[in-house]
């Protein structure tokens, strides 16, 4: 409730003159500045509950496309990339370096590496369009910026043979600088590639985005968009021996291991406690990095490997970032971890009623608010985004006697009620609309209360599931 308050508070309403901070307006931590936080941690709340605030946030991205895109300019490359560290023009205003409690100086490389922003918007503007079905928006506004984030990643990445590579890039792993095909940034980036074409397709048949023409400054050829698919096609995804791992940037594996625990039991970050460059050169991960691009888009995931990827990266993770406890959570939950899954939300909350990163006074942290919130709903509600139907996976660790959650859904008010054993209630106000608990589909109507069991399996692993596929918009 805390997060609930905090993020529907700090969501503007207006033409898109702001954003949401880091830390909102309740402390000046990061001065306000806007990070991926807003777009993969707070905006899915709020554009299932307060579309008018989300497509605000996005009204602002629109309103600093033109700096992203001088940005892009400027560093050599096509199309936008946004700030990594975003303002009221738009303008990176990320730090160049910061002062450790010792006394020493840090260089921050975060402003000139970490390029994920330009995906993750995108990929939170086709999770709004799936919400919303707001084709306006997406039309008069999303377009455009997904185009020319298309274009920044064809732009960005270095042929290597048949393959494509991006070099040089920070992850939201940010312990490891530079790093060469980083899993997170690789994914998202092919995701927008191929969420541009889906838009671009959608115009030219007049459909999806309700008919309209794009304007000539950004309108793509063939040729452009044949590049996107090769480029989509052809960025490297890593993995190793192991085969189902997936190696969080090229080289990883050959690091060094070291044993994250008694830093984490003793609150001391590891980054501190061994240094920088240790770290750097380490397996430590700070947040979640491959399980974060599983997070996003688990159709390209089975639950075998994200079982074996979960188990390998969890004990190298030193969740020195508040976006990475909720991120285990809702994976935890899709595993059916129930004691993780519960040990994380619970990490999740206290991170300000606790103050358990000893940084609320300089505000508090809405991305874990928000990916609190996912936890609960994407996790262990086990909502999906589909474009024909609500579907749900519910799952309830022991412990937990029920979970309710209100939403919209494509114009619809829905409120559901996940209870012990194995309940799950769907309620609906406005059109009737067809729900699916595990692979059971009914259609429920205006002001019906209907009532499913559930079981205890994720059905949404199993390939034939009409989600996996379907994905709403998103693919
Ligand atoms: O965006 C995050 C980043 O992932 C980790 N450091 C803090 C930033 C702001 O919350």
């Amino acid at each position: 409730r805390l997060g609930l308050y905090h993020l529907l508070s700090s969501a503007p309403r207006g033409g898109g003159q702001s954003s949401i901070g880091a830390r909102n307006l309740s402390g000046e931590g990061y001065h306000g500045h806007v990070f991926w936080d807003t777009e993969i941690f707070a905006l899915p709340m709020l554009a299932m509950t307060d579309a008018v605030a989300a497509r605000s946030c996005y009204l602002y991205r629109h309103r600093t496309l033109a700096a992203a895109r001088r940005r892009a300019t400027n560093l050599g490359y096509s199309g936008a990339l946004y700030a990594w560290e975003s303002t009221d023009t738009g303008e990176d205003r990320t730090p160049s370096s910061a002062r450790l409690p010792d006394g020493s100086t840090v260089q921050i490389l975060t402003g000139d590496q970490e390029h994920h922003i330009s995906a993750d918007i995108p990929y939170a503007l086709m999770r709004y369009w799936s919400a919303t079905g707001d084709d306006t928006f997406m039309r008069e506004y999303g377009a455009a910026m997904l185009i020319e984030c298309a274009r920044f990643w064809a732009s960005r990445v270095t042929p290597n043979a048949e393959r494509y590579e991006i070099l040089r890039v920070i992850g939201p792993d940010e312990f490891h600088t530079g790093v060469r095909n980083d899993a997170y940034t690789n994914a998202l980036a092919r995701f927008t590639l191929e969420a541009a074409s889906t838009v671009v397709a959608g115009f030219s048949r007049g459909d999806g985005i309700g008919g309209g023409v794009l304007d000539d400054w950004v309108a793509p050829d063939a040729r452009e968009i044949e590049e996107w698919s090769r480029v989509a096609e052809g960025l490297v995804r890593s993995t190793f021996t192991e085969d189902t791992v997936v190696e969080q940037f090229d080289g990883y594996a050959q690091l060094e291991i070291v044993d994250i625990e008694p830093y984490r039991r003793a609150g001391v970050p590891i980054d501190i406690a061994i240094g920088a460059e240790r770290t750097q050169r380490s397996q430590a991960i700070k947040q979640a990095d491959v399980l974060m691009s599983a997070a996003l888009l688990p159709e390209r995931w089975t639950e075998e490997a994200l079982r074996t990827n979960f188990a390998y990266y969890e004990p190298r993770t030193a969740h020195t970032s508040s976006l990475s406890p909720p991120t285990h959570a809702l994976v935890a939950a899709w595993l059916r971890d129930g004691g993780r899954c519960l040990e994380y939300l619970r990490e999740t909350a206290a991170i300000d009623i606790a103050d358990a990163y000893k940084g609320a006074a300089s505000g508090v942290h809405v991305a874990a608010m928000g990916g609190l919130w996912q936890a609960l709903v994407f996790g262990l509600i086990g909502l999906k985004f589909s474009s024909e139907a609500i579907g749900l996976d519910p799952f309830l660790p022991e412990g937990l006697g029920s979970i309710a959650a209100r939403f919209h859904w494509r114009g619809r008010r829905v409120k559901v009620r996940i209870t012990a054993p194995a309940e799950c209630s769907v309620e609906v106000d406005g059109e009737p609309c067809r729900v699916r608990v595990n692979r059971v589909e009914r259609t429920v109507q205006h002001e019906q209360v209907a009532t499913f069991r559930f079981s205890p399996a994720m059905t949404y692993w199993s390939a034939a599931d009409p989600d996996r596929s379907g994905h709403g918009n998103n693919r």
